[in-house]
């Protein structure tokens, strides 16, 4: 079977009250069209086709790189309007499958179903139960069962609004015979608009069979329309992502209160705590421990390292067995081996640090490479940046820093050396020594510690000042 996706994102969306095009709406940090994208390419089709009209060039330049051709709807004349727009690019023998831009969630497994029934001169519809199914196109069916048309919210009757099999717009049929269906669809109804829901009628007048397949439940093909279902539809997202993270065999502290927007693997045994925020592409190896209230991006974190609350790590990557937190901030390029721990208030940047080296309090390291044992004490930090250059700085293994240490790159510090605390390094120190820059401390005689005036002190100095 050759296949042709057909995904409608013309509309504007003012249920919205945004500038930003409906289908541009972030889902978990993607825009809700990128998420129907995504679910049609996992089908392996020859074309997708985005019917797009409002805000089009926003759609498009901020999917300029989704494999997709495009095709303006420059009216908006309703959906069986757009999928007009698109029928003459695709050629007879497809199947088409026609998706809408603002229903995200829904399942490649559920398509692949709909579309195994959508044999040869058939039409297949995707349907579902819902509790609440006012503002969608009610399911009509006959005595016997088969379903015979779709009718919209607007025009049904009282005892039409009570049916609760609903549309969910979301259909599947051979090019050709739709492409004859479509033919037939006028804009005979108040709101003057082009139903692609009147195809469902025309197909059972023509004799060809309409199949109903249900989808797995209501979540997955709500729609959006106003910022209520968006954030219902990133709720319902969440717990998708916590259900396949709990399979996987996470621990989830509570499933309703972790974000992932991208994609996160864990590994056995992870535990996630309360609040936190996963972005991009994150692994969690087995037995990762993370606190409450850390943000992850784009990181990979080794097995049964413990990152505690409120640390951020973004674009790391953390060895077997650290400690991170709580506080800590990991950016860009932070490569830590085993066993490294890093501390409240610890920055690590563009910096690798061997293994069981320890950074535990206020320190900033930066452009560095550290090596393993080394201990880097509290308050210290690597001076990489002069004010035009940034430079980098060497710790060689089994140094050890003192604490409130200024280290000016480009500097080395030698294996197995310790800086005296409260040292300015700017030359390279030798290995196994004792360096440290210091002024000498002294203790003055005689010296007495201010104290405030009283008044009337203060006012016989300001007389005399006056008399001279
Ligand atoms: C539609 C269905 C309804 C179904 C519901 C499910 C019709 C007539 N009604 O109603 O039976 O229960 O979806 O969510 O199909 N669009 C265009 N061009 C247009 C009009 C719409 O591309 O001229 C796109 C929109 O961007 C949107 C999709 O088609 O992605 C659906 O349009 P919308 O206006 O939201 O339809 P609903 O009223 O929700
Ligand atoms: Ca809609």
């Amino acid at each position: 079977m050759q296949l042709s996706v057909v995904i409608l994102a013309a509309g504007q969306g003012k249920r919205m009250n945004s500038d930003l095009p409906k289908v541009l709406q972030p889902l978990a940090g993607r825009p809700l069209l990128q998420h129907v994208i995504d679910t049609a390419s996992s089908l392996g089709p020859e074309a997708i086709y985005v019917v797009y009209g409002f805000g089009g060039g926003q759609v498009q330049a901020a999917m300029s790189q989704a494999p997709v051709d495009w095709v303006p709807q420059p009216e908006q004349l309703g959906t069986g309007h757009a999928l007009m727009q698109a029928m003459p690019l695709i050629p007879d023998g497809h199947t088409v499958l026609v998706l809408y831009g603002d229903v995200p969630l829904i399942q490649a497994a559920t398509l692949r179903q709909l579309l195994a029934t959508a044999t040869a001169g058939s039409l297949a519809l995707l349907t579902v139960e819902v509790a609440d199914p006012t503002g969608y196109g009610r399911i009509m069916r006959d005595g016997a069962g088969a379903v015979r048309s779709i009718v919209e919210q607007r025009d049904a009757t009282p005892l039409q609004r009570k049916i609760a099999e609903i549309n969910t717009g979301v259909m599947a049929a051979d090019a050709a015979p739709l492409r004859a269906w479509l033919l037939d669809v006028g804009r005979n109804n108040d709101q003057r608009e082009y139903l692609l829901t009147d195809v469902v009628a025309i197909a059972v007048e023509a004799g060809a069979p309409v199949a109903a397949v249900s989808a797995s439940g209501a979540a997955e093909v709500l729609g959006v329309n106003d910022k209520i279902q968006l954030a219902q539809v990133e709720a319902n997202y969440r717990q998708q992502c916590a259900r396949e993270l709990m399979l996987a065999g996470a621990t989830l502290a509570d499933p309703a209160r972790i974000d992932v927007r991208g994609e996160l693997r864990v590994g056995r045994d992870v535990f996630i705590d309360v609040n936190a925020v996963f972005i991009g592409k994150v692994q969690l190896a087995a037995g990762v421990h993370v606190g409450p209230n850390c943000l992850i991006a784009n990181s990979r974190i080794g097995a049964g390292t413990q990152v505690h609350a409120n640390s951020v790590i973004d674009q790391a990557i953390v060895g077997e067995n650290c400690r991170i937190g709580p506080f800590a901030r990991l950016r860009p390029d932070a490569v830590l081996q085993a066993d490294v721990h890093i501390g409240n208030f610890v920055e690590v940047k563009n910096a690798e640090i061997g293994a069981h080296s320890k950074a535990n309090h206020l320190a900033y390291v930066g452009d560095a490479t550290v090596g393993s044992g080394v201990n880097i004490g509290a308050g210290s930090i690597t001076c990489n940046y002069d004010g035009a250059n940034k430079w980098p700085t060497v710790i060689e293994d089994g140094a050890s820093i003192g604490a409130g240490s200024m280290l000016v790159a480009p500097v080395r510090i030698g294996a197995g050396s310790t800086v005296g605390a409260g040292s300015t390094i700017a030359a390279n120190t030798p290995d196994g020594k004792l360096s440290l820059e210091r002024s000498k401390q002294l203790s003055v005689e005689g010296w007495q510690r201010p104290r405030k005036y009283a008044d009337a002190e203060k006012q016989e100095i300001i007389d005399k000042a006056l008399k001279k």
